[in-house]
């Protein structure tokens, strides 16, 4: 192995989940009364919800370490600030903040982003909001800047097309401030983490079979959330110790939400030794310990079923499966070109770069496996976050370094990655130690 090589060893406390982060600052700020939100990710992604909501009228402050604080406004009390919102390269800050605004009768706002999030699609939230009777008007393509009207949202019945949590959350959201009963139709299950926190604040949600029923609510409670660590997050740690002979890392508090751990379903089956220990719920959560330990992968298939209970860990995957033994295919993800960037196209050419062999499909990639990784070139990133951090392990698992073109895209979900690596790679000189490092 590479003296540049060196096992991963320690205990890392991932950021809070960043799903759970944006919803919960939504709901805080528009319940009636003081929330807090324990563990919140301080990655620029949550930041841009804050600062919309704030903006809104609804700002936060820091309540000690790791806890912020915001007086809800109550379902009708935001406004709109006569500036656009920047959602920044958030898309869920973006789609979500679609429903929870559209309601508001007599306030507009236009909803805005980076580069990236200017590309993205949002009719695909526009419509079911009109259905509802929302006034919402996107820029030509259907991206954004999106122009919200407020207005009086009657309710409806939706059947979605698309498989996404963020479109069903926005119209969840949006059904919170209507007049009559909202409904969602899903056509496979997505991330349930707005359904959950619904729940735990005692809304009038229900599900029948896969159409999911709001009633209208008079306001939303005040709670104290505390939001467990980051699956996605987790993940590049589980990737890290996998790529590199002799680590073994430990991840307490991750959500282990079923529709969120698929990623660690397709590890299992290509062989990954990954332990759960201390199971617990949290705010309607599961939680829990993960134990992950180096050991050989062999090459698998994910198909179009696997796919939205992984759709943020398919790149890392597509790494993995590069370096598996025997070949993989990763396909019907064809959602993963309209991410922060088109991340079937970007992987490809990150990890050709790095001379493994990959076939790309408009769905996906087929991995012909057995690659080495070797490093010695510099890794566009698109600013996309979850390339970079796949760039970012490419680095520590070759014998020369892969420099990232704009490294800073890393913080919009996981601010210190590259920091923490570093600190848990054990020198070859030394004996082994865990290293503790509260990243939030
Ligand atoms: C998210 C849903 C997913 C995911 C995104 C976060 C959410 O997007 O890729 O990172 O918090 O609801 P889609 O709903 O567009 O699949």
């Amino acid at each position: 192995m590479s003296p540049r090589v060196r096992p991963l060893r320690g205990r890392v406390i991932v950021p809070g989940d960043k799903s759970i982060g944006h919803r919960a600052c939504m709901l805080a700020a528009v319940a009636a009364g003081r929330s807090e939100i324990v563990g919140l990710s301080g990655g620029g992604d949550n930041r841009s919800t804050q600062r919309c909501l704030s903006a809104a009228g609804a700002p936060f402050e820091r309540g000690g370490a790791n806890v912020v604080r915001v007086e809800g406004r109550g379902l009708r009390g935001l406004r709109g600030p006569g500036v656009p919102l920047d959602c920044g390269n958030s898309g869920t800050t973006l789609r979500l903040l679609m429903g929870l605004l559209a309601g508001l009768r007599g306030e507009s706002f236009t909803l805005t982003g980076d580069a990236s999030l200017l590309r993205r699609p949002m009719e695909r939230v526009a419509i079911p909001l009109r259905g509802l009777g929302g006034d919402v008007e996107t820029a030509p393509g259907g991206r954004p800047p999106v122009q919200l009207r407020g207005a009086a949202l009657v309710g409806g019945r939706f059947v979605a097309t698309v498989a996404s949590a963020q479109v069903k959350s926005a119209v969840l959201l949006a059904g919170l401030g209507a007049r009559g009963e909202t409904t969602y139709v899903e056509p496979v299950a997505t991330r349930d983490h707005t359904e959950r926190m619904l729940a735990a604040l005692g809304l009038p949600l229900t599900r029948a079979g896969d159409a999911l029923t709001l009633s209208p609510v008079d306001e939303v409670p005040p709670h104290r959330w505390l939001v467990p660590g980051d699956p996605s997050s987790a993940a590049f740690w589980c990737a890290a110790a996998l790529l590199t002979p002799g680590s073994e890392l430990t991840l307490p508090g991750v959500c282990l939400n079923p529709r969120r751990t698929g990623f660690l379903r397709v590890l299992e089956r290509m062989g990954a030794e990954i332990a759960v220990d201390d199971a617990q719920t949290i705010d309607g959560e599961p939680t829990g310990t993960l134990i992950v330990r180096h050991g050989p992968l062999s090459g698998t298939v994910v198909a179009s079923d696997e796919v939205p209970d992984c759709i943020d860990e398919l790149p890392l995957l597509a790494l993995l499966a590069a370096t598996a033994d025997g070949s993989s295919e990763i396909r019907g993800a064809g959602e993963l070109a309209v991410k922060e960037s088109d991340r079937i196209a970007a992987m490809a050419a990150l990890l050709r770069a790095d001379g493994a062999l990959v076939e790309v499909h408009p769905d996906g990639w087929t991995l012909a496996g057995s690659h080495r990784p070797k490093g010695g070139f510099t890794a566009r990133t698109h600013e996309d976050h979850r390339i970079a951090l796949c760039a970012a392990l490419l680095d520590a698992a070759a014998p020369a370094p892969v420099c990232l073109d704009t490294p800073e895209a890393i913080d919009v979900s996981y601010p210190g990655f590259v920091r923490a690596l570093a600190d848990l790679r054990i020198p070859s000189a030394r004996a082994p130690r865990s290293i503790e490092r509260p990243l939030r």
